[in-house]
């Protein structure tokens, strides 16, 4: 089969790797020309466990094609996968306009039957938008010999083949609803080996061909309608965060009462009616998805008079593990954080990725440059990028470095790295040995026995 995915980012090339791995041809379309150029010699611009040695391999013998061009790799398509980004806008809602524009893009180049798949992660009713885009396209640009069957299809909108060729014959798409459950830093393995594969359709074509391109993977199929696979998308991911955040308000009445929330987490997850899964506590949920799928669902909701309240307190929970965690920084120096040297160890929004997008780190520089503290960071991967909050901190290239002669440490990515530390020596350099480990990484025992003041998140 042959598959053009649109976007070669986090979703993107896991994609086009297992596609391409099952055999399928894919072509990977960007929209970057060095990026593209880097593709096209094999390199990935992203850190993901064993991506870059499939992705090199993939390109080498033909089977992956990266590519600046709609008009190479869109005729040729069984099924064009959108898999660009989303981001917030400014209410929380899903900002639409990187999937629009390529779907306006593909649809000039359509060109034979084609399913256009979803796997960005869009509102409730976008597949039926992106038929309706792809319509109006098709309509603007009639074929210039368009005969009597597009221009009755052009009359009647309802009607079904949407496109005609230039020998008239009739061309037809389907729009369909993929979601993807991949995480970041189990990318691959992930989509080798989903839970399940959801396709809403509204054609048994569509959903044939679905079912064909992912024949060889496993998991329960969910074939439903493209509105219930699009929620399902939204749903499982709050669902997910709202699961954290749970084990988080669990996790802060432990601290009241001295509990261990680690304790209570295994006792309840051992109930295969909650499960074991996304019951850490920490510093709560970041990165590129949760935070703003959240807020897409919330605004979601809103958007059609209803007002979430789960939702509406994972949200805050969340918000305030960061809080909380700077205000044991507070107190254990003396209620005063003003010319502070706090040390944060790691940057990534969780290990095993470079991604920092909406990262509890950052959260943290802010909330203590707020209250004048200096702030030094470590991580093995992530880097800064260019926004305000990383202006005045200091990027440090070893744990050690970062940590000497610092007021307190903070581990904000579990990284396992972290926890092979040499805590005992960190302990020698640092001026005052405290330790907020927002990732519950690190054993209480063996760093009070190695002369740490140690806190974490629902432990005592
Ligand atoms: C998440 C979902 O898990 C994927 O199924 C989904 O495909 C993806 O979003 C997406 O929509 O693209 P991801 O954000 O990559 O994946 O990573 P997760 O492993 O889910 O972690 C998200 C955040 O939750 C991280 O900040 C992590 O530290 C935090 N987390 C996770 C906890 O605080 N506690 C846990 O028990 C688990």
């Amino acid at each position: 089969m042959r598959v053009t995915i649109v976007g070669p980012g986090y979703v993107g090339l896991p994609s086009a790797v297992v596609f391409a791995g099952l055999g399928h041809h894919v072509f990977l379309l960007g929209n970057i020309p060095e990026q593209v150029e880097r593709l096209q010699k094999g390199e990935i611009h992203l850190h993901e466990p064993g991506l870059a040695e499939s992705f090199r391999d993939l390109v080498r013998e033909g089977k992956i094609v990266p590519t600046l061009s709609y008009a190479d790799a869109i005729p040729s398509a069984d099924v064009v996968v959108i898999a660009v980004g989303t981001p917030s806008g400014k209410y929380g809602e899903a900002d639409l306009r990187y999937v629009f524009a390529a779907v306006r893009d593909l649809a000039e180049h359509l060109s034979d039957y084609t399913v256009v798949a979803m796997k960005s992660t869009v509102p409730v009713g976008t597949a039926e938008k992106v038929r309706e885009i792809i319509s109006a396209v098709i309509l603007s640009s009639p074929p210039p010999l368009a005969g009597p069957r597009w221009k009755r299809w052009a009359k009647d909108l309802d009607s079904s083949p949407p496109k005609a060729d230039q020998n008239d014959r009739p061309i037809t798409f389907d729009v369909a609803s993929c979601p993807e459950f991949l995480r970041e830093g189990t990318a691959l393995f992930d989509t080798k080996n989903p839970d399940r594969i959801v396709i809403g359709v509204t054609s048994d074509k569509a959903r044939d061909l679905l079912l064909e391109l992912h024949q060889e993977l496993p998991g329960e199929r969910v074939v439903t309608d493209p509105k219930s696979a699009e929620c399902i998308k939204y749903a499982s991911n709050a669902f997910l965060a709202t699961k954290i955040s749970f084990i988080n308000e669990i996790a802060n009445i432990c601290e009241g009462v001295g509990a261990d929330v680690t304790e209570v987490a295994r006792g309840m997850g051992l109930d295969s009616r909650i499960g074991s899964k996304f019951l850490k506590a920490g510093l709560g949920w970041s990165g590129s998805c949760f935070p703003k799928d959240v807020r897409a669902l919330h605004h979601i909701a809103f958007s059609n008079n209803y007002e979430p309240q789960i939702l509406k307190a994972a949200i805050e929970v969340n918000n305030d593990q960061r809080r909380r965690l700077v205000a044991k920084l507070h107190a254990a120096l003396g209620g005063d954080l003003q010319g502070k040297t706090i040390a944060i160890l790691g940057l990534a929004f969780k290990p095993h990725t470079d991604d920092i997008r909406e990262s509890a780190a950052i959260d943290l520089i802010y909330l203590l440059q707020q209250k004048g503290a200096h702030v030094r960071v470590h991580d093995p991967v992530a880097r800064p990028d260019d926004r305000d909050v990383f202006k005045d901190v200091r990027f440090m290239d070893s744990a050690q470095d970062a940590v000497r002669d610092a007021d307190a440490v903070v581990i904000a990515t579990e990284w396992p790295e972290f926890k092979e530390l040499d805590w005992r020596a960190l302990r020698a350099i640092v001026r005052n040995p405290f330790i907020a480990d927002g990732r519950n990484l690190l054993d209480p025992k063996l760093m009070r026995a190695a002369g740490w003041k140690y806190a974490s998140v629902g432990r005592p």
